[in-house]
C-alpha cells in the first residue's frame, strides 16, 4: 500500500495538461469519486492497525498534493488567458461607432450650400417672437383670416409673445436693420399648434430666402428657384409656379417640381399630377419693404419659404415626419454622407 503510494505521488507531482478537456481527465483518474486514490481510501480499511496512523498520513499527502496540483495547473490556465487578453498588441481594435448627421440638418446645409453658390448669406433670429415680426410687419393686418393659416403658440397669454409660426420674421428683422442690397437665407426651427400626424408636426423647419436691390423681377425669382431646384434634384427637373395668395407677397406663387420619383410620368406619390409642391415665394410686397424702412419707390425684392421636413421626405422618401424627432438610431444611422 505505501509503495503503491509513493508511486501516485511522485506521479501526481509530475501531471501535466495543456489544455482544460486534459485537466478535467486528470482530475477524474485521481480525485473524483472512483478515481485512483480514493480507490486507496477504500483499501484503508484493510491496513494493519498498527500501520494506519503512517498510512492515513500519507495517503492524505497524497490527496492534498493531487488537489494541489490540478489547482496549480487550473490557475496557470486562467492568468494565460486574461494575460493574453491584456497584451494581445496585434488584436484589432474594437471598431469605434461613427455617427451620422441627422439627415434634416444635411438637407439644411444642402440647401445653404446651392444658395450660397449664387451669392446668398445667412442670418438667424429668434424663435420665440413678437407679434410684429411675424405678422404685423409682413402686412397681416390685425384681425386678418390670413393669421388662421398658421395656428400660432402664444407664451403666457401674452398675445404679443409667440413662437415663430415662419422664417418669414427673420426678413422683416433684417430688412429693418440692413439696407439693400440683401440676398440673404434664413434657416430655422418654427411652430405652430398642430394635432401631430405622419403628416404635421408642432414645430418643424423652414429656409427663408430674400432678395431686395433696385430692379429685381419676377423673372429673377424664377431663376434662382430653377437652379436649385435642378441643384437639389437632378438637371431634368422641371419647375412650375402656381399663382397663390401670401399677405407680404404681391404678385404670390407656389412652386412645384416635376415628381422625382417616376420623372412626372404620375405615381402615387404625386397623386398622379407628375408635380410635388415644394415652397412658396413672390415679390415682396410694397408696404413690407415700407414697414421695414426700405423706400418701395427704389427698391424691389423676391422672397421663398420652404419646409426642410418636406425637401427631406421627397429627397429620402421619409414619409413619416414623426420620425424626425423620434431618434431612434436605426432610422437615423441610414443617412451617411460627407456633408
Ligand atoms: N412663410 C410662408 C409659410 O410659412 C412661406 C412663404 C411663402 C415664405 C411665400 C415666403 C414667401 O417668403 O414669399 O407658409
Amino acid at each position: 500500500m505505501k509503495n503503491r503510494i509513493n508511486q501516485l505521488l511522485e506521479e501526481v507531482n509530475q501531471l501535466v495538461a495543456t489544455n482544460q478537456e486534459e485537466l478535467e481527465a486528470l482530475r477524474i483518474k485521481y480525485l473524483s469519486k472512483k478515481g485512483l486514490i480514493s480507490e486507496l481510501f477504500n483499501d484503508f480499511r484493510n491496513v494493519a492497525n498498527e500501520e494506519k496512523r503512517e498510512v492515513g498520513q500519507l495517503l492524505n499527502e497524497l490527496k492534498n498534493s493531487a488537489q494541489d496540483k490540478i489547482n496549480e495547473i487550473k490557475e496557470a490556465f486562467n492568468s494565460s488567458s486574461s494575460s493574453e487578453n491584456k497584451t494581445d498588441l496585434t488584436r484589432t481594435a474594437d471598431p469605434l461607432k461613427l455617427g451620422t448627421r441627422h439627415p434634416l440638418s444635411l438637407v439644411k446645409h444642402e440647401i445653404i450650400e446651392i444658395f450660397s453658390r449664387i451669392g446668398f448669406t445667412i442670418a438667424e433670429g429668434p424663435e420665440i417672437e413678437d407679434d410684429w415680426h411675424v405678422f404685423g410687419a409682413l402686412n397681416f393686418p390685425p384681425e386678418h383670416p390670413a393669421r388662421d393659416m398658421q395656428d400660432t403658440f402664444f407664451i403666457e397669454q401674452n398675445p404679443d409673445v409667440l413662437l415663430r409660426t415662419h422664417t418669414s420674421s427673420v426678413q422683416s428683422r433684417v430688412m429693418a436693420k440692413q439696407k439693400p442690397p440683401i440676398r440673404m437665407i434664413f434657416p430655422g426651427r418654427v411652430y405652430r399648434n398642430e394635432a401631430i400626424s405622419y403628416r404635421a408636426h408642432c414645430f418643424f423647419h423652414q429656409v427663408e430666402g430674400l432678395y431686395i436691390d433696385k430692379d429685381v423681377s419676377f423673372a429673377d425669382l424664377k431663376q434662382a428657384l430653377m437652379y436649385f431646384a435642378k441643384e437639389m434634384f437632378g438637371e431634368n427637373t422641371d419647375i412650375r409656379l402656381r399663382p397663390s395668395y401670401f399677405p407680404f407677397t404681391e404678385p404670390s406663387a407656389e412652386m412645384d417640381i416635376s415628381c422625382n420619383i417616376c420623372g412626372g410620368k404620375g405615381c402615387p406619390f404625386c397623386k398622379h399630377t407628375g408635380w410635388v409642391e415644394i415652397l412658396g415665394c413672390g415679390m415682396v410686397d410694397p408696404n413690407v419693404l415700407e414697414n421695414c424702412g426700405i423706400d418701395s419707390k427704389v427698391y424691389s425684392g423676391y422672397a421663398f419659404g420652404m419646409g426642410v421636413e418636406r425637401i427631406t421626405n421627397l429627397k429620402y422618401q421619409v414619409k413619416d415626419l414623426r420620425m424626425f424627432s423620434e431618434n431612434d438610431v436605426r432610422f437615423l444611422e441610414q443617412f451617411k454622407s460627407a456633408y
